[in-house]
């Protein structure tokens, strides 16, 4: 899919314009927008809208065919909802329906000459990603392991924006990072939608390197003999029941001053999460091949950053292991020692991802961060608290956290990949307690999201951190199970604003 920006001007306007769909916007009160009035050269696009064809509410369409006296042959009507303001929510909306409708179209290009400079609390450069990423949303199949693929892709292929030319090198700017964004997350897709046979720890370190080689990145793998000489004895006694070697994956984007300290991601690269010996329920099992989706977001940013050529340090690290049942398998009861020293009392072989995530943490104290950010599908009790909608984000609740926890959070906002806050506090702590060793790996069923928390908190003392909690965000069930490709853009958009403030120091 292409994407482009097209200014109009007096030689060159919206009814002139040659191409097979010219997208307008039309609202809930009956009123045209800007362009679509000055289309309506016959009165045509009116006429449609007072026959009730079309209601004007966000996400509505109407396509008109036969429109005489303007170069487009077709136009798409589009509801943007209330004419004073255009929300966010009704421009996305809307931007969903067109993208829609444009997918099954049987014209190959297409002119979107929507208000996108009109959308209340938001800017051009948000309106503009936000259609770039509906429409590649639309655009995703997933057939890599199908013998016969989906059909190929119908519809249009060539998207213009149109702006006002004022807004022409900022639109453009913003489309290049959209598609870099949608490029992310459709490789994030990929890996969390690849069977669990196929994406394994080695495949998620083979597609670092590849993404290495082709953007010219760092990359590093450590493999179990060099877990061992780190004494990484926490996520090892994850990997103990499986037969697929661990890998533990570092990447490094050093786009910014070399003296600047590295925000680091890492993310959860649990490739099967079976549960261990405290084996999962067999309903839904399956979706356990998304336990690496953490992973897949760090590899996805990367991949975004990287074509973005974004003036940041920005480094990942992956810790990838199977978590199985065998008779080798780490036992309920079992006490394990981490990287950092503090020994584990393994109560539910289960709570895996914050045993691996542990010793990740403590390895990457050897960069000084800037700040730190996990990303794992960590616990069931996030999808309790917080449902499909949000992403769960924990820090410390000091100066400094407070400040990350915000600039994550705008990051979400403005990318419309939502987190909310939770709470970390001592009283939660408690619930870790251990009789034989210096913490349990499990804190009873209230507030499972939180206790998981607190168990990494206590690994990321030496710098300032944030946990994503994406078990609820990161993939869908049911009919439409498949990969969200979230929070590919939080993290991206939270690196960009990152990026810019350096650059404003
Ligand atoms: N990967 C799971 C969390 C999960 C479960 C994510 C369902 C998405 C959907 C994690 O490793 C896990 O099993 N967590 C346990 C923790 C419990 C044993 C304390 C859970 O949430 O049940
Ligand atoms: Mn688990
Ligand atoms: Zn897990």
């Amino acid at each position: 899919m292409d994407f482009s920006i097209k200014t109009f001007d007096s030689k060159n306007t919206p009814a002139q314009l040659k191409t097979g769909c010219i997208v307008v916007g039309v609202f809930e009160n009956k009123k045209l927008s800007g362009t679509a009035l000055a289309i309506d050269r016959k009165g045509d696009l009116s006429a449609a809208v007072k026959s009730g064809d079309i209601s004007g509410k966000a996400g509505s369409s109407l396509l008109l065919r036969s429109t005489d006296g303007i170069g487009a042959e077709r136009v798409l009507l589009l509801g943007l909802g209330k004419e004073e303001s255009i929300s966010g929510k009704d421009f996305s909306t809307a931007a969903q329906a067109a993208a829609r409708v444009l997918a099954t179209l049987g014209s190959p290009d297409a002119v979107l000459a929507l208000p996108f400079d009109n959308v209340k609390e938001r800017t051009l450069p948000w309106a503009i990603q936000c259609m770039v990423i509906a429409a590649r949303e639309q655009a995703y199949r997933f057939d890599e392991t199908k013998s016969k693929k989906d059909p190929a892709p119908t519809g249009v292929r060539k998207i213009a924006i149109a702006v006002d030319a004022a807004g022409g090198n900022a639109a453009k700017a913003a489309a290049a990072q959209a598609v870099a964004i949608a490029n992310g997350m459709d490789l994030t897709k990929d890996l969390g939608n690849l069977a669990p046979n196929i994406c394994t720890p080695t495949y998620l370190a083979n597609t670092a390197k590849k993404l290495a080689k082709q953007f010219g990145l760092g990359v590093e793998v450590l493999d179990r003999k060099q877990l061992q000489a780190l004494n990484m004895g926490s996520f090892l006694s994850v990997t103990n029941g499986s037969d697929e070697p661990p890998k533990f994956i570092v990447l490094k984007h050093m786009g910014g001053k070399a003296k600047d300290a590295p925000t680091v991601l890492v993310g959860k690269g649990i490739t099967f999460d079976s549960g261990g010996i405290s084996l999962k329920p067999g309903g839904g099992m399956d979706e356990m091949k998304y336990d690496m989706s953490g992973a897949g977001s760090v590899l996805g940013t990367f991949r975004a950053i990287a074509e973005m050529k974004l003036k940041l340090n920005v480094i990942g690290v992956i810790p990838a292991c199977e978590n199985m049942p065998s008779g080798r398998a780490t036992k309920p009861g079992d006490i394990v020692t981490s990287m950092s020293g503090q020994t584990i009392e393994v109560l539910n072989t289960d709570a895996e991802g914050r045993l691996i995530l542990c010793d990740a943490l403590t390895y990457v104290e050897r960069y000084k961060p800037d700040a730190v950010v996990d990303i794992a599908t960590l616990t069931g009790a996030c999808i309790t608290a917080l449902g499909h909608h949000n992403s769960g984000l924990f820090t410390r609740h000091d100066d400094a956290h407070d400040a990350l926890a915000d600039a994550l959070l705008a990051a979400g906002k403005a990318s419309g990949d939502t987190a909310w806050r939770m709470p970390i506090e001592d009283s939660y702590q408690e619930q870790l307690k251990s009789n034989f060793a210096d913490m349990a790996n499990i804190g009873g069923p209230p507030g499972g999201s939180i206790t998981a928390a607190c168990f990494l908190e206590r690994f990321t003392r030496k710098y300032t951190w944030a946990h994503l909690d994406i078990a609820g965000t990161a993939w869908k069930s049911g009919a439409a199970k498949g990969a969200t490709g979230r929070p590919v853009p939080l993290l991206t958009t939270f690196l960009v604003d990152r990026a810019q403030s350096a650059a404003g120091k």
